[in-house]
């Protein structure tokens, strides 16, 4: 079966979970955080090179306060408790965003687990947090034209290959599958210069019951699409 290289996710409908079940919307974050172990395992169990995932957008600051501070809280949790088990596994963690704009314990927690895990050589897992694919595609912008205006580069030179260099994640594959729970059919500002070829796939499940069975089939309807990258199929010559 042909298996993606790299899988992004948004992980969608913690919040409608839990209010479907009476609970408070922490709740929901909180199993959440739960369906993510399950999906490592599977993603490891494929031997699946990357896994990113969409912790915490940009946009989201404008949340409640309290539900605000209670993700964060439960990033720094989460990342505290687990660090060991993601490190035996051979996991190498990175996350991705504007993270100056995350607390001082956060960065020092976030940047304290990628260097540990650095030289792992199993999973790539992927955390964004205050990201956007419109920050990240603006911040490469940014540091071109720092280069060019320091003369290391010439604008000229300036093409897909070495505008993809600035961006976040460069050396690793571009996803080629994406999903997205909960029943939205969008994007979100996730990654949108790394997915214009990815394979989109969408579920109603909400995120935390998106389970082990729920990425084994996304799998397979992936293994059944057909890519093309704009060209077309062999067969249409004939
Ligand atoms: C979307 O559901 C989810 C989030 C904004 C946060 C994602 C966080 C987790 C899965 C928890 C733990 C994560 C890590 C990395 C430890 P929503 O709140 O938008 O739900 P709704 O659309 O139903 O309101």
């Amino acid at each position: 079966m042909r298996k993606p290289k790299h899988i992004a996710i948004i992980m969608d409908g913690n919040g409608r979970w839990a209010q479907k079940r009476m609970l408070p919307r922490t709740a929901g974050h909180k199993a959440g955080a739960k369906s993510i172990k399950e999906i490592i395992k599977v993603c490891i169990h494929h031997e699946i090179n990357t896994l990113t995932l969409f912790a915490f957008g940009r946009e989201n600051w404008q949340r409640p306060e309290a539900e605000v501070s209670f993700l964060m809280q439960l990033y720094v949790t989460t990342l505290e408790d687990n660090l060991d088990a993601l490190l035996e596994q051979n996991i190498r963690l990175r996350f991705i965003g504007d993270l100056q704009g995350l607390s001082f314990e956060m960065q020092t927690l976030m940047s304290k687990a990628e260097r540990l895990s650095s030289t792992n050589t199993g999973l790539n897992l992927n955390i964004a947090i205050n990201y956007s694919g419109r920050w990240d595609i603006t911040q490469a912008c940014k540091k071109i034209a720092n280069a060019v205006k320091q003369g290391c580069i010439d604008g000229d030179e300036v093409d897909e290959t070495l505008f993809n260099h600035y961006t976040a994640l460069s050396d690793l594959p571009a996803p080629d599958l994406f999903i997205r729970t909960s029943g939205e059919h969008r994007i979100s500002n996730f990654m949108l210069w790394q997915l214009s070829y990815t394979e989109m796939y969408f579920v109603e499940e909400c995120w935390p019951d998106f389970s082990a069975t729920s990425l084994e089939q996304a799998l397979v309807a992936y293994a059944k699409r057909e890519r093309r990258f704009g060209a077309v199929r062999e067969h249409d010559y004939a």
